[in-house]
């Protein structure tokens, strides 16, 4: 595993996100309560950016569908729907975040 330093920790604060481009993949960086957290941008649904989704805690939405996603592990917590139709929708991928000085890196296989 490699960590790659792709943020400030000052540049993302408490509740906040950014989008991340890291070795051909998009990321989305988030900071809850002062713990830095990435998953994968692309929702795997339609490929909605999640960095254009609304940060609720733990829990970012898709902006396209309203699928719901755990910013920790990437899981899917609630699916969403177009129209009246219930969407099965799938995880996306979590990478690992470490802070060192006011570096935030994510690790990468
Ligand atoms: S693209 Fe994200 S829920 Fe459809």
């Amino acid at each position: 595993m490699q960590y790659y330093k792709v943020a400030q920790t000052g540049e993302v604060k408490d509740g906040e996100k950014k989008k991340i481009a890291l070795n051909g993949k998009v990321m989305l960086l988030t900071n809850f309560q002062g713990t830095y957290y990435a998953i994968d941008n692309t929702c795997p649904h339609m490929g909605g950016s999640l960095y254009d989704g609304i940060l609720e805690g733990y829990s970012i939405a898709c902006p396209k569908h309203g699928s719901v996603f755990d910013i920790r592990t990437g899981k899917i917590i609630k699916n969403g729907k177009i129209a009246f139709f219930n969407l099965k929708v799938s995880d996306t991928r979590a990478y690992p975040v470490k802070i060192e000085g006011d570096d935030v890196l994510i690790g990468l296989e």
